[in-house]
């Protein structure tokens, strides 16, 4: 079995990427980071530095500067990559679908390419949950149909997800793991690491944990009439350091020479926004307001996946439970009122 050791993490400053650099060296591998900073900053690389004790080799380059990315695999023998850099908003996707067209789809033909003539042909993908769809049943398991999602962003993960497919197909020295992303929160048990969102948050932990903050005023909860037990939408959130572990069982799959394989990477359960905010008012002591406002176009009532795929072929289950994630998530909030702005 050949061994994975050095690994390129396009996107490493970012929110799971962080993370997932730590559980890297944990695991013994060395690590190099690719990131073009639009939506991270290398404070923090430098607080992964703090936390791992090792310096980082980190390459400000944006994926879509081939030269520039052709010489950081000129400088490194990779043995794989795990590639999350990409633009994430949902809403953003709708209003600008050719920005994440050519950064998040034309972005990894730039990567791809690039592996291939260096013959680097390991790489772990982070895809989303997304690409479901509106659920056809729940929990999602891996063979649910995918590509029904609406909005641009989804479809960017879906269209890599089939690219990445029909290269494992034509060549049969790639090997590839798919991770579909549930609802990720939480952060480091250092509280020095964390999710820090540009501008107002589009998704519920990071707003919750800024009015806990006082940083916003209230959350405003879209839509209290879903066919759910408190009428708010149900998601599976999950520890993004159970997440990040994830991809350290995926690289084990891909020293296997697996192929391409696709999991869920969830905890099997689904919370309403109600029963969020109630888990974090316990965890963090702050009460936090709300009103009931109308649904949020394109949302979902419910979408939770099955993770038995994950347990029986990566030996890897969520382990931290919603009070952890929401302690781990006020630790990082109340110590970094402004995020990475210090
Ligand atoms: C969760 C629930 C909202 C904000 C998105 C992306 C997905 C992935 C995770 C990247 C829903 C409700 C939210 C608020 C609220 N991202 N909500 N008030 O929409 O499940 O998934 O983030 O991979 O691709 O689609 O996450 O956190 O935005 O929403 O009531 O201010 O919280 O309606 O029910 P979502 P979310």
């Amino acid at each position: 079995m050949a061994s994975v050791k050095c690994i390129l993490v396009t996107g490493g400053a970012g929110y799971i990427g962080s993370h997932t650099v730590i559980e890297l060296l944990d695991a013994g591998y060395d690590v190099v980071v690719l990131d073009n900073l639009v939506n991270a900053s290398m404070e923090s690389i430098k607080r992964v530095e703090d936390i791992s004790g090792k310096k980082i080799q980190t390459y400000n380059v944006d994926l879509l500067d081939a030269k520039a990315l052709e010489d950081v695999f000129n400088k490194h023998k990779f043995d794989g990559v795990i590639h999350f850099a990409g633009l994430k908003a949902v809403g953003e996707s709708c209003e600008l679908p050719l920005l994440y067209y050519k950064t998040n789809v034309g972005g990894t033909m730039n990567l791809l390419e690039i592996m291939e003539k260096k013959n680097v042909k390991n790489v772990v993908f982070s895809s989303s949950a997304t690409v479901y769809g509106t659920p056809s049943y729940l929990p999602l398991d891996e063979k649910h149909p995918v590509g029904g999602c609406t909005n641009p962003y989804g479809k960017t993960k879906y269209f890599i997800e089939e690219i990445l497919r029909d290269v494992c197909k034509a060549n049969k020295e790639w090997n590839v793991v798919l991770l579909r992303y549930f609802n990720p929160v939480g952060s480091h048990i250092s509280g020095k690491i964390g999710e820090d969102p540009q501008g107002l948050p589009n998704n519920l932990m990071p707003f919750v944990a800024q009015v806990a903050v006082g940083k916003r005023k209230e959350l405003k909860v879209f839509g209290s009439d879903y066919d759910t037990p408190d009428g708010t939408g149900v998601r599976d959130y999950i520890h993004v350091v159970d997440l990040a572990k994830g991809h350290v069982a995926s690289l084990k799959k891909i020293e296997e020479k697996c192929g391409c394989k696709t999991y869920n990477l969830g905890t099997g359960r689904g919370c309403s926004v109600l029963d969020m905010v109630k888990a974090f008012e316990t965890a963090s002591g702050k009460k936090i307001p709300y009103s009931l406002e109308p649904r949020r176009a394109g949302d979902v009532a419910s979408c939770y996946g099955s993770t038995d795929l994950a347990e029986k072929e990566l030996g890897w289950k969520a382990q931290k439970d919603l009070n952890t994630m929401c302690t781990d998530l006020w630790r990082w909030q109340s110590s970094n009122p402004n995020g990475y702005r210090v």
